[in-house]
């Protein structure tokens, strides 16, 4: 009794300095916004960008340890238990610089993966962040007219239970050290740095290869299927391996 109450004092006192520092430090090269617990850093990031003033160009980061009601790619729900994983979307109010539009989350899956700079991590098309198998970090990009929403969520603190069945299933979870806050801003700052810089399709196309694990086989989400990586296209399709030859993959269907 005692033992437990003295974890629950220490949990909060640390839970405590995490948001006072994440609440009271800034990053340079976005607009950084802290908020203790939020349904949806993608909604928060919209309705923030929404009360801002106009002239702000820079890009708004708005990050949490804790949402009720996180989402993930096709409809998925994306879960933390409140214990210090990551969310974070960044909004890019202005033009980003790189064409096609279609290798945006590629691009946001290096730049996440060199944020959290462990060379044990690899990334899977289009761009999850993967330790030994397991999902580390997710991203999902969202466009509304006004600014396109990068959302990321990186297993810090813990690796949420995935469903195996139904329509939330997915690839196990995994996680990695750190403290969330200092990885939140080097994420954003990363992001906003990128922003200010020239980028191509060349560029994008190498630097996402290198950091992906050519060896592993793809579970295609809805026929189970496993192909073979083969290479990625100028418009950041993989192509791929089967049973029945080569072709394109459009979207994310893997598991
Ligand atoms: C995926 O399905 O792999 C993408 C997961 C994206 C989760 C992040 S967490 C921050 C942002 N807010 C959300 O509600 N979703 C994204």
């Amino acid at each position: 009794m005692l033992i437990s109450l003295m974890r629950r004092t220490h949990t909060l006192f640390l839970a405590t300095i995490t948001q006072t520092r994440a609440m009271t430090t800034t990053c340079r090269n976005v607009d950084w916004r802290w908020l203790e617990t939020t349904p949806s850093t993608m909604d928060s990031a919209k309705e923030l960008l929404a009360a801002r003033d106009t002239n702000d160009a820079r890009p708004l980061a708005v990050a949490t340890a804790h949402q009720t009601k996180g989402r993930g790619t096709r409809g998925r729900s994306w879960t933390d238990d409140g214990r210090g994983n990551v969310a974070l979307t960044v909004a890019f109010p202005s033009e980003i610089p790189l064409t096609p539009i279609t290798l945006l989350p590629l691009r946001v899956g290096t730049l996440v993966i060199d944020a959290l700079n462990d060379s044990r991590l690899s990334l899977k098309w289009p761009n999850d962040v993967l330790l030994e198998g397991g999902k580390v970090a997710g991203i999902l990009v969202e466009s509304d007219g006004e600014a396109i929403h990068v959302g990321i969520g990186v297993n810090i603190a813990s690796a949420p239970a995935v469903p195996s069945s139904g329509s939330d299933r997915g690839r196990r979870a995994a996680k990695i050290p750190g403290d969330a806050v200092a990885i939140a801003q080097r994420i954003a700052d990363g992001l906003g740095v990128w922003s200010q810089s020239a980028d191509d399709a060349t560029k994008v196309i190498t630097d996402w290869s290198a950091r992906a694990d050519w060896a592993a086989d793809l579970e295609l989400r809805e026929t189970g299927e496993r192909v073979k990586p083969v290479r990625l296209l100028p418009d950041g399709r993989l192509q791929v391996r089967g049973a029945d030859g080569e072709r394109a993959l459009v979207a994310d269907y893997l598991l």
